[in-house]
């Protein structure tokens, strides 16, 4: 599909199969989530805009970079947290969104309880991070927002997506580029992908019980 990015370095299918895992308790969750959202910030990352500038060593004058472009990353609550401090670590310059979205249990359409963006939001890349991208719904309401608010450079980020999410996401979006680390099967009658890894807020935050 055009637009859609599948990161499959090894060892993102190594730490995506054990977040797959259903007995990898929450603690585990979260440090893999985090690992595996740096390896997928070098592929998000890839394209952007340098400047060379002139460093000095210990011995001489040399050539150096600067990254020109500026990054907002914009996690969609509760889930899209765990993939923040990845991403942080390898864009420590990034600010940081929150768009506060839940899936109705019975009718699976997304419900906003939150947003604050950083101003000047259209003179960035915004990198819009949820692990899962089911139905698409709150995917679609998300850059729905941010576009209100002048986001124009988006990418959606997620760790597992289903055919429906991805074709809904383009269908409403297709100037948004998708990167995930697995195109999965498919949606069950509760919107949870399959095979996908459960409830990712859940899983993160430990509240299956
Ligand atoms: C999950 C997930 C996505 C959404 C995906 O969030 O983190 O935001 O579902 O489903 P969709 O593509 O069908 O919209 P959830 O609604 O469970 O909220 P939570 O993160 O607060 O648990
Ligand atoms: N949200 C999740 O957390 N998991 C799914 O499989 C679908 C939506």
């Amino acid at each position: 599909m055009k637009n859609l990015i599948i990161c499959s370095h090894p060892l993102v299918k190594r730490d995506l199969t054990l977040l797959r895992d259903k007995n990898t308790p929450s603690h585990l969750f979260r440090s893999i989530l985090r690992r595996v959202a740096t390896l997928m910030a070098y592929r998000v990352t890839e394209d952007l805009a340098v400047k060379e500038i002139s460093v000095m060593t210990p011995l001489e004058k040399t050539k150096g970079y600067m990254v020109t472009d500026s990054v907002i990353l914009v996690p969609i609550l509760r889930a899209g947290l765990g993939l923040v401090g990845g991403f942080v670590e390898v864009l420590p310059n990034a600010r940081v969104g929150h768009i506060g979205m839940y899936r109705d249990e019975e009718t699976l359409k997304p419900v906003d309880y939150y947003l604050k963006v950083p101003k000047n939001i259209h003179r960035s890349f915004v990198f819009v991070l949820d692990p899962m991208l089911a139905t698409g719904g709150s995917a679609v309401g998300a850059v729905s927002v941010l576009k209100q608010r002048g986001a124009r450079r988006i990418r959606f980020i997620s760790l597992v997506a289903a055919p429906e999410g991805v074709r809904q996401l383009l269908r409403h979006h297709p100037d948004v580029m998708i990167f995930t680390c697995s195109l999965d099967r498919q949606l069950n009658k509760k919107g949870y992908i399959l095979p996908g890894l459960g409830d990712a807020g859940d899983r993160i935050f430990g509240t299956l019980e």
